[in-house]
């Protein structure tokens, strides 16, 4: 009997399709239908016929190499070198183009060309090798949002050195594990960075992180603010200087397909932060395809992918992909807020953006701020939204496409990870008739399935376990430093098949609905439940602007759903909105689901990159000790969130 329950109940019903709008797929990168086919019929054929959109200086001889599962090479016996890809394959045909209009916080403006950007980056290439990095080498780089960062991460690859980029919110601490796990000779900062308003300390925690990290011999700082900071002479450079004194031309080393381009950290759920390595030539040739195809890049179009570079979207989908595709983007330093509610929308509108690309949890905020400030700016050029990040609440990708789409353009919600490196589940905008909070299917060339506790695939609308069964590109190669960790966290569970972490369901029409990760499942009177659909029916009721459920320990019922919900601006919380919120939820998704408690509270506790932290909500309904909060973007919520729901209990008796 308890092996026929599902992996994890799936309750959610949404019924609202959107179609391509009629004409979009005229001249659209990917408008042919067969496509899934084609690549499903020969999925090393069609990423082949990807790869030979890049440029590279040796073919490949093998596409994919099986022989030592699950450590898998792509394009084996292929040399190219990604920043050439990146930018000097550009040159001929479109050196004048606009690579970023980057914008400051305090506001100024920059046009690069790709011109630039390739002169910029051949100067950094041969500063760094005037500090001893070559083939080999390592680079760290803890900086914010300013041109200089995609600079960096294309010098070190035009050199063959890898690049560990550390996201400029985080710790000294932080910046200093990470500089020593990935035994890094330099280090690129910045003197501060802008932010709200206000500086970010980036050299003062990089002068503390060194401190701690005796292998780096060099720090390169670019003069920002301009802002007074501590100088070690001889370890530290000036980043102007250092250029300046340069050759402008450098030639691109050729690198292997399966040399290290970069690593990126990501939190574990336990214990140090995983160092995920990813390398050149599958990563270079699924960014640049998926980036062409799920945003279908044409000619004229302004792209904006919001993120932080610090983050895997922004390696993959503001530098590596959208520059691979000689794209112009979008990028900006500062905050949304800074110095209105509406900056997003004043930068969109002045440099005509046609496709944006951000997070729900940012796209909640809007919602938070209200509709007037997207409203007063012209965002008619925009043909294209996407979100990535966490599944998206169907009020939210509603609200997205109404508000920023004008109520016209495709919502395409990606699903992917910092270990995939690229999309992986996603709708193609000319041929897939959407669904709000359904990221579709898997991209063509990659194979996912949904499974039980036993590794069986599930049935339609059932949910389970997302894995992806055939190796990919773009996928992680190992743990740095750590094959066996790598092993047993992705590869253990359903041997042969690569385990996401997250649970999913899919629809009758094939379309897959990701439910959260599977450690924020809860257990309810013996059902599994999913956060996300409760949440999403929360943020259904048209007060609510956020929400996030977990499970508290339960006699009864073993677990109880604990709720913690933000209300839209202006509306005032009451207990009579708290019980209503807990009958709209009854009634959208059935009685299991209705929450046990609801805390209103004027913010979620989040990571630095957006994503909700329900561990910590769980702790804090189970009157827990609550552990370590430095990771969060906003730790002062949470011992507000604390009071109220102790005072909720009090009340309660
Ligand atoms: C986790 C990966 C992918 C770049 C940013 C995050 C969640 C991501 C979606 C989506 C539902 C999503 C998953 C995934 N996630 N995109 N469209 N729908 N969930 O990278 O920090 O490595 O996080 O983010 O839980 O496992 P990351």
């Amino acid at each position: 009997m308890s092996d026929q329950r599902p992996a994890i109940s799936a309750l959610q019903v949404e019924q609202r399709t959107f179609p391509p709008p009629a004409g979009f797929a005229e001249g659209a990168v990917a408008a042919d239908p067969g496509v899934y086919e084609r690549a499903a019929a020969d999925p090393e054929a069609w990423w082949a016929e990807q790869a030979r959109a890049l440029e590279w200086s040796t073919p490949w001889h093998t596409v994919c190499d099986r022989s030592d599962p699950p450590f898998f090479k792509w394009f084996v016996g292929g040399a190219l070198n990604a920043s050439a890809n990146c930018l000097d394959r550009h040159l001929a045909t479109r050196g004048e183009r606009v690579a970023y209009h980057w914008e400051g916080e305090p506001g100024e403006r920059v046009a690069i060309t790709y011109r630039d950007l390739h002169e910029r980056v051949c100067r950094l290439a041969n500063g760094l090798k005037s500090l001893g990095v070559g083939r080999g080498g390592r680079v760290a780089i803890y900086m914010g949002m300013v041109p200089e960062l995609a600079v960096a991460m294309l010098a070190c690859a035009r050199i063959g050195a890898a690049h560990t980029v550390v996201f400029g919110g985080f710790s000294a601490e932080s910046l200093r594990d990470r500089v020593n796990d990935f035994a890094a000779t330099v280090l690129i900062t910045q003197d501060e960075g802008w932010r709200n308003g206000r500086t970010v300390p980036l050299k003062q925690n990089a002068d503390a992180a060194l401190e701690g990290a005796p292998g780096v011999a060099a720090c390169v700082v670019v003069r920002r603010t301009h802002g007074e900071v501590g100088w070690t002479p001889g370890r530290d450079h000036d980043y102007a200087d250092l250029v300046a004194a340069q050759d402008p031309a450098c030639p691109p080393e050729p690198m292997d397909a399966e040399d290290m381009l970069y690593v990126l950290y990501t939190s574990g759920t336990t214990g140090k932060p995983k160092g995920i390595v990813h390398t050149t030539g599958g990563y270079l040739t699924a960014v640049a395809a998926t980036h062409r195809m799920v945003f279908d890049l044409r000619e004229d179009d302004v792209y904006w992918c919001a993120a932080d570079i610090g983050w895997v979207t922004g390696h993959s989908y503001i530098v590596y992909g959208p520059l691979a595709n000689g794209c112009t983007s979008v990028m900006y330093e500062g905050a949304p807020s800074t110095p209105g509610k509406d900056r997003l929308w004043a930068i969109a509108a002045r440099y005509g953006v046609s496709i944006l690309y951000t997070a729900p949890t940012a796209i909640r905020m809007f919602m938070k701020w209200g509709p007037e400030h997207p409203a007063a700016h012209d965002l008619s050029r925009i043909r294209l939204l996407g979100s990535v990040g966490e599944p998206i609440n169907p009020e939210a990708w509603m609200w997205y496409r109404e508000h920023i789409g004008g109520g016209r353009t495709p919502v395409v919600d990606t699903w992917w990870q910092t270990e995939t490196g690229a999309i992986m589940v996603s709708p193609l905008p000319a041929l897939s008739t959407t669904k709000p909070g359904s990221a579709s299917r898997a991209m063509p060339g990659v194979s996912v399935e949904i499974v039980d506790e036993a590794g069986h695939p599930v049935g339609d609308d059932q949910g389970g376990y997302l894995v992806i069964t055939e190796p990919w590109p773009s996928m992680l190669r190992t743990l740095l430093g750590d094959d066996e960790r790598y092993v047993a966290t992705y590869w253990s569970r359903f041997p042969g098949r690569y385990l996401a972490g997250d649970g999913a369901r899919r629809d009758r029409d094939g379309d897959l609905w990701l439910l959260g990760r599977i450690d924020d499942v809860m257990n309810v009177s013996g059902h599994r439940l999913s956060t996300i659909e409760i949440e999403s029916a929360l943020v259904d009721h048209p007060t609510v602007a956020e929400a996030a459920v977990v499970g508290r320990a339960d006699p009864t019922t073993g677990q109880a759903i604990a709720a913690f919900v933000t209300l839209r601006a202006g509306v005032a919380g009451d207990e009579a909105l708290i019980g209503e919120l807990r009958d709209h939820v009854a009634k959208k998704i059935g009685p299991i689901a209705k929450p046990a408690s609801i805390v209103l509270t004027d913010d979620l506790p989040k990571t630095r990159s957006g994503k909700i932290m329900r561990r910590l909500l769980r702790d804090i309904s189970e009157e827990r000790h609550l552990g370590d909060v430095t990771t969060l973007a906003n730790a002062e919520v949470v011992a507000e969130i604390a009071e109220m729901a102790q005072a909720q209990r009090s009340a309660e008796g």
